[in-house]
């Protein structure tokens, strides 16, 4: 397939990133970020630094130029590596204070409520919604605790050690933090103290249920007679930031929350086995009813949801989405279409399961950020279906329509929504290597499209999009949206690389032959788009080939397409999330997730004491802000 030919969109063509356009010309200054405090309201409209709209990044006639560092090499060792002519610093770990009564960080002392005062447990997605040139907040999810790693005292005698005590104090290490940032010279630092800080727990977090399911009798328990109201998110592996500055948290395996077994014919067994409930990963369930299902069969269908919070009023109820499906939500990144619709792109990060977009039904209103609050609240939700000669069809997943039907046991769109899998599962959507990150690039009309692994298919259930049996590297799928129309249900598709060592003939990797030796990687995960359309790959799972995880940049366009560069790498045990770059592209914030978590590793004996090293602290999960020395963009000359 030639691609200069299929990716020959117009970025440019809808009206509505037209009015963008006109808008941030207006107001903002040469390197993108609103001049002044005054602006707020204009700087979350208009997306900020993050995800957003083609017109919040400056403009690009042709695709991105080449970066240009030093590799650097495969490895794997107790601290983090980064390009030559780059600084990595810590800018936040697990423990750290974000409240002015936030009590200092002790390990050996942990309680809940400490937690919910300090920056949680394995950071993973980044968001930033910009408040002036220097000052963002920071959208932070913490997806899951590392039990045996992050509690002293467990490991020998688990699972009978988790207490209720040391079980609350997962559930407040769970969720995400908003916290401002700040940055004076070189250096962004967290400002502990700001009225937008917050925390939010798998637990005390009130939260609404909204869009077609909310009020389903099965989203009913004891605790909540209404089906409207949750406390707490959890498992909230990726997400994204809207066009208007809003922070979408994705839940993912919630399945391993819960414990118990459904009493025997309970009406839920069907749907609670295709997600895999009850997974039995914590040991809440032994404290708390909501997270037994033989007491609280509906709890379940409460979790695998994307939320969305407004971080600029940190006393706003998050609510749960449920017009964007349910299942393992890897992440949430939008784009607006050229007709000004909002479309979301969402992988279900299973084996076999699912890639998905959302289209609303409403258009973003780029002047009036409230108008905005309930779009996601109606619109259609459409599955992915791939097809041989290069194209694909989003199928929309829409109650009454095909098979979605009372006979399939489907009574309302609501229905549909609370099994998405099983609904996605009657239109034949094609079954994917676990997809992770979908990232839209706003400029071109692509979507990358992250396929961890998928070691369980075996050759008779490889498909064109999954052609490899036993898939233990992962690929990376181009999608291109028609004429940059994200809106559109019929696509094209290609492969932009099949990971793994390309010096062994059997993986069948797909790297440009100008890779080097530690520019090939595995299991892409988490991704970004830098400002100049440069794609940036995230891992979790590159220790299978003998190196830790880490970020690679990735050529996308012209004879160097599907060359990988190693960036940087992490501590051992980890993986790296929440590739995010600033707007300007001089900073870089990647998180460190699960550093020391090594074989057999324990919170007496971790596989690394990164980042601090003292001799008995745990190693901390941490968000970095990588910066060219000298200044200017990360990764290029
Ligand atoms: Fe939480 Fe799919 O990674
Ligand atoms: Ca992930
Ligand atoms: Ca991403
Ligand atoms: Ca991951």
């Amino acid at each position: 397939m030639d691609h200069s030919e299929a990716l020959s969109v117009n970025p440019t063509a809808g009206r509505a990133e037209r009015r963008l356009s006109a808008i941030i010309e207006r107001r903002l200054d040469r390197r993108g970020f609103i001049g002044g405090v005054s602006a707020l309201a204009a700087a979350t409209a208009l997306g900020g630094c993050a995800s957003g709209t083609a017109a919040s990044r400056p403009a690009r006639k042709s695709a991105a130029p080449g970066v240009a560092f030093e590799e650097i090499a495969r490895g794997m060792d107790e601290t983090h590596h980064v390009a030559a002519d780059h600084i990595a610093d810590v800018l936040i770990r697990w423990g750290d204070p974000l409240f002015n009564d936030s009590p200092a960080f002790d390990p050996y002392n942990q309680s809940a409520a400490a937690q919910r005062r300090q920056f949680g447990y394995n950071n993973d997605f980044i968001g930033l919604v910009p408040l002036s040139e220097n000052r963002a907040l920071m959208c932070v999810n913490h997806e899951y605790t590392t039990t045996t790693l992050m509690l002293p005292d467990v490991a020998a005698t688990y699972p009978d050690s988790m207490t209720r005590e040391r079980c609350d104090i997962e559930l407040a290490a769970h969720g995400g933090t908003i916290v401002e940032i700040e940055r004076t010279g070189e250096t962004w630092r967290p400002v502990a103290g700001s009225r937008y800080n917050r925390r939010i727990t798998a637990d005390t977090t009130p939260m609404e249920m909204s869009g077609p399911a909310a009020g389903h009798p099965r989203l009913r328990t004891s605790e909540d007679a209404t089906g409207r109201l949750v406390s707490g998110t959890m498992n909230n592996c990726a997400g994204g930031i809207t066009p208007w500055g809003t922070y979408l948290m994705a839940e993912e395996n919630f399945n391993g929350c819960f414990l118990g077994d459904l009493p025997e014919g309970h009406p839920e067994a069907a749907n609670h086995a295709r997600y895999g409930v009850p997974g039995g990963w914590y040991q809440w369930g032994r404290h708390y009813d909501r997270y037994d299902v033989s007491k609280e069969p509906h709890e379940p269908n409460r979790f695998g949801w994307v939320v969305e919070v407004d971080p600029m009023d940190p006393d706003s109820t998050p609510k749960k989405r449920t017009a964007l499906g349910r299942f393992k939500h890897e992440g949430a990144e939008s784009v607006v279409a050229p007709d000004g619709r909002l479309v979301v792109y969402m992988g279900d990060d299973q084996r076999f399961d699912y890639l998905y977009k959302f289209v609303s039904e409403g258009r973003v209103d780029t002047e009036n950020r409230a108008a905005n609050r309930d779009l996601l609240d109606a619109g259609t939700l459409y599955v992915a279906k791939f097809h041989d000669d290069g194209t694909l069809d989003w199928m929309p997943l829409v109650h009454g329509r095909g098979p979605l039907t009372d006979a399939n046991g489907l009574d309302s769109q609501a229905e549909v929504l609370i099994e998405t899998r099983r609904a996605a599962d009657l239109l034949g959507a094609t079954p994917m290597d676990r997809p992770e990150d979908v990232e839209p690039d706003p400029d071109t009309g692509r979507v990358w499209v992250m396929l961890t692994n998928n070691s369980r298919r075996t050759e008779d259930q490889v498909n064109t999009a999954n052609p490899r049996a036993e898939n233990l590297f992962g690929h990376i799928i181009q999608i291109d949206e028609p004429d940059g129309d994200f809106a559109a249900t019929r696509s094209r598709w290609d492969f932009l690389v099949k990971c793994g060592d390309p010096d062994v003939a059997a993986i069948g990797a797909t790297w440009n032959p100008l890779t080097s030796e530690n520019g090939w990687f595995a299991a892409p995960d988490n991704c970004a788009v830098d400002p100049l359309g440069g794609l940036w790959i995230a891992t979790d799972g590159n220790q299978r080939t003998g190196a830790t995880d880490g970020l690679w940049a990735m050529e996308t366009d012209g004879p160097a397409r599907g060359t990988g560069r190693a960036f940087f790498r992490v501590p051992i045990g980890a993986e790296l999330c929440g590739p995010r770059f600033t707007q300007d592209g001089e900073t870089l914030f990647v998180a460190v997730q699960h550093p020391g978590d090594s074989d057999g590793a324990t919170f007496e004996n971790p596989g690394t004491r990164w980042p601090d090293f003292g001799p008995r602290t745990p190693p901390r999960p941490a968000v970095m802000a990588i910066r060219k020395r000298g200044g200017g963009r990360v990764g290029r000359a």
